[in-house]
């Protein structure tokens, strides 16, 4: 990650900068990372996806957006739409830190859909003279379908019994009323989250107290982005704790995005566990994940996460652009634990079939887009290489593998040549009782793996060389082997 003066973080875009920009957008169009089926910043840095909602018919989205570079300055909200969760188009700058209450920046948060206007809420990052940070809830309003209009006032002031770190607001309806759970630190450094009531988005919102989540009281420095679902007759915490400490497979990024299943009174403010804090994704790059609000499937809920951590570098970052968002997923229930499956429009994607057949080995030439589905696995020790060497050696691409015996299913990033965040490990391990599926999608710039129907899931940055660009797969036994090239349909259209 670059470094880079207050005055060039703290810059507000402006019309002067729109020659520049889409300079830099032309630039960086060429760069052979490009993504071609998931959202990516038309220039500069991407980080969290904000506003994820179904409104008019479609589906909206914003990304944490700093226009000027890879770097994590003052941020503005980018808006995109989309008919099917699939193709998305560019709409243009949403929000940008023009007031006092952000001049820091806009940072993340939700959208909900009120009196048939959408609505944004979001953490107004206030910074004064001194450099102390005074963070406000705010909210704009969509109006006319044209313009986001921020409300005068915040809806939230800063509470003083907790440090600065208090952001991500999260809105939701429950029974006729409005609640936000919103991200903090308390004044002993642990991470805490708040719910907020109102009848009224715009007015009167209560502090109610903090979130009780039994046996999580010292469970990191900070929850950021934190969210709660409901899945058929079950709640979902969905958070970002910063801080926690690696634990054998656990724990193994800079910072989590997981999730608890359990019960919540709204009363009591007692979120009841009734499962472990486990981590939504085991790769090496999911965070900040969000929520949909306003669902149009029923008993299921879209998920959507940045595919990058904070506090980490990409390859891209040297092109002037970094950061990408995942596939979204849907989520369900199954024996206590979340199942996040590609959202069921994935399918659109498809194009031809390259192969489908049964096999032990397999190599070819890669050219993505590509999914690759693996079926009737049984449990066989298994290795992949993607994007290995023209010599295909097995020592390199992106390694995954198998091990029936430990029950490992480990994946392994170390052996491209472009090397990224090594500091943080270049393996990630879970364990798995069987293997059964495999569904992979690669993108230009990322491999998703959904393990066994999203039982679990592994997502990573990865980027090939020219030379990088050979799959092989070798299992112990016959499996059957279905891949698909995938049709291009992210839009690179510069608005602004
Ligand atoms: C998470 C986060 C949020 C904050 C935003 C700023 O990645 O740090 O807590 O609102 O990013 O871009």
């Amino acid at each position: 990650m670059k470094t880079i003066t207050n005055k060039e973080k703290y810059r507000v875009l402006e019309k002067s900068d729109l020659q520049s920009l889409k300079d830099m957008n032309e630039e960086i169009k060429k760069s052979k990372f490009r993504q071609k089926f998931h959202i990516q910043p038309i220039t500069g840095l991407l980080n969290d996806p904000n506003g994820f909602c179904f409104f008019d018919d479609e589906w909206h989205i914003f990304y944490q957006w700093f226009p000027f570079g890879a770097m994590h300055g003052a941020k503005n909200w980018y808006h995109m739409t989309s008919d099917d969760l699939v193709s998305w188009k560019n709409k243009g700058l949403a929000l940008k830190p023009d007031t006092v209450f952000d001049n820091r920046g806009v940072y993340s948060g939700s959208a909900i859909i009120y009196d048939n206007k959408l609505n944004l809420i979001y953490t107004g990052n206030h910074k004064d003279e001194r450099d102390i940070r005074h963070p406000y809830q705010c909210v704009a309003v969509l109006e006319d379908n044209k313009k986001f209009v921020k409300k005068d006032e915040p809806i939230i002031n800063m509470s003083q019994d907790y440090t600065e770190h208090q952001r991500d607001p999260k809105i939701m309806y429950v029974d006729n009323k409005y609640y936000i759970i919103l991200g903090v630190q308390d004044k002993n450094l642990k991470g805490r989250a708040l719910i907020y009531v109102s009848d009224d988005i715009y007015n009167n919102w209560k502090l109610l107290g903090e979130l009780k989540v039994k046996g999580y009281e010292d469970f990191g420095y900070m929850w950021e982005c934190p969210d709660i679902i409901k899945i058929e007759d079950k709640y979902v915490l969905i958070f970002s704790p910063q801080g926690l400490q690696a634990n054998g497979y656990k724990y193994n990024n800079i910072h989590q995005n997981g999730y608890i299943i359990g019960e919540m009174n709204f009363e009591t403010l007692e979120f009841i566990p009734e499962s472990e804090f486990e981590e939504l994704d085991g790769g090496f790059d999911f965070y900040a994940s969000q929520s949909a609000n306003q669902n149009i499937y029923e008993n299921t809920a879209v998920l959507i996460a940045w595919m990058g951590l904070p506090d980490s570098s990409y390859t891209t970052d040297d092109e002037n652009w970094s950061g990408c968002l995942t596939l979204p997923r849907e989520l369900s229930i199954k024996n206590g634990k979340l199942v996040q499956k590609p959202a069921r429009n994935l399918k659109i994607l498809r194009d031809d079939v390259i192969t489908s057949h049964i096999s032990k080995d397999y190599l070819q030439k890669i050219e993505t887009p590509l999914e690759i589905k693996l079926d009737n696995i049984n449990s066989k020790n298994l290795e992949i290489n993607i994007f290995s060497d023209k010599n295909n050696s097995s020592n390199s691409g992106f390694k995954i593998s198998f091990d029936n015996k430990k029950c490992e299913f480990t994946i392994d990033r170390g052996s491209l040549s472009n090397k990224i965040n090594t500091n943080q490990g270049s393996t990630r391990t879970i364990k798995l009782n069987v293997l059964d599926k495999l569904d992979i999608f690669i993108d230009n710039s990322s491999i998703e793996i959904f393990i066994n129907d999203g039982e679990y899931t592994m997502t990573s940055r990865v980027f090939p060389t020219d030379e990088e660009c050979m799959l092989y797969i070798k299992a112990e036994d016959n499996i059957k082997l279905e891949m698909c090239r995938l049709k291009e349909l992210m839009n690179e259209e510069f608005i602004i």
